[in-house]
């Protein structure tokens, strides 16, 4: 009902405030938390603009201090912020690490990603709130209240993988940005973004996983009408580090002079892969014109196929009937 998830809104928001207190205004908090966002070189106005905190490490400071504040167990727990165990005994969910508020686009907290401070393997780099009546992660995209203007104004959305990485494009200034964050990119998401731009630029980790996550993504957004381009990292950087290990001036031009479109970056991707094989060579080309095939839009998906033609060296008409084989494998 209506006043149930008001109430989770209300216990949220009490739980990211105290986190923030926490960062700001306690030793442990500033000499744990605090110093470890400065030493990643983070900015005060940037952490102040995304309300970024710390839980600390002690079983229940948080759920403690709602319950003074009188807030109910019961939301607390429907949050995932309390957790109740076999004996009966409530704990925080978070403890220990530093904490991003989720918002929803209108500005409520609805969850949190509490980031680890430990180099331990076996700690689970982030713990993310799990869903509840107001947090439903496929449908949420992290930064898009702070994000939203701007990606109307400029007509374009960078799109990444991490709370990290939201903080630090914008803090090269470039505010178009939002990320997927705790789930590899969804339908709904993209959706969203289609409610305020229908351009999307991908700016995802330059590991394994981030490029395989990047191809991934791509068809599927091509596959809701949208347009894409990626700009790839050298070196296992992400956007965050390589922000960070250039510089926001150096930042803000490779994002604007290495913005690829689609079938640039597979190709450049997928050659890499194949190596000098002739069979993984000639297979690049069907994979490129199945991400084409995607397109929901004709007219858009035959420029493609003329764009990929010359590159490729191929003629127009075999990638033609390539592209019509899918298109009626499809329907
Ligand atoms: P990454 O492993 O790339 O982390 O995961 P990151 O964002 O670069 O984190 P930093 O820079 O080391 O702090 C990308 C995103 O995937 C989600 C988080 O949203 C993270 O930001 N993730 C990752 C989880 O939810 N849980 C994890 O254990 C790891
Ligand atoms: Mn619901
Ligand atoms: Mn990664
Ligand atoms: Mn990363
Ligand atoms: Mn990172």
């Amino acid at each position: 009902a209506q006043n149930a998830k008001e109430s989770l809104y209300i216990v949220s928001q009490f739980a990211a405030a105290f986190f923030v207190k926490q960062l700001w205004e306690t030793d442990e908090g500033k000499s744990i938390g605090l110093s470890y966002f400065k030493e990643r070189g983070f900015r005060e106005d940037i952490l102040k603009k995304f309300e970024v905190g710390y839980s600390p490490d002690v079983w229940d400071a948080m759920t403690q201090s709602a319950i003074r504040e009188g807030h109910k167990l019961e939301f607390l727990e429907q949050t995932g912020l309390s957790i109740k165990n076999d004996n009966g005994k409530i704990y925080d969910r978070f403890r220990g690490r530093v904490m991003f508020p989720i918002h929803n686009f209108t500005g409520r907290v609805i969850g949190f990603g509490g980031r680890t401070l430990k180099t331990d393997k076996n700690v689970p780099k982030y713990v993310n709130s799990p869903e509840s009546e107001i947090y439903h992660k496929s449908n949420v995209l992290y930064g898009l209240f702070h994000a939203k203007k701007a990606i109307r104004d400029l007509d374009n959305c960078y799109l990444a993988e991490g709370y990290a990485d939201v903080l630090s494009v914008h803090q090269a200034g470039i505010e178009n940005v939002v990320a997927s964050s705790g789930t590899s990119l969804t339908v709904e998401q993209i959706k969203l973004i289609g409610r305020f731009t229908q351009n999307v630029t991908i700016l995802f980790d330059g590991d394994a996983a981030g490029i395989k996550a990047s191809l991934r993504g791509l068809d599927m957004i091509l596959e809701e009408g949208l347009n894409v381009k990626i700009v790839s990292f050298p070196d296992g950087h992400d956007p965050d580090s390589y922000m960070h290990h250039v510089g926001a001036g150096a930042f803000k031009t490779y994002i604007e002079d290495n913005r690829k479109d689609f079938i640039l970056y597979k190709a450049n991707v997928l050659l890499k892969e194949a190596g000098n094989d002739p069979i993984k060579r000639a297979g690049i080309i069907r994979d490129i014109v199945e991400s084409i095939a995607k397109i929901p839009d004709p007219i858009k998906a035959s420029v493609f196929i003329r764009e990929s033609s010359s590159l490729l060296q191929i003629e127009e008409s075999i990638l033609l009937s390539e592209l019509n084989k899918m298109r009626s494998a499809k329907s």
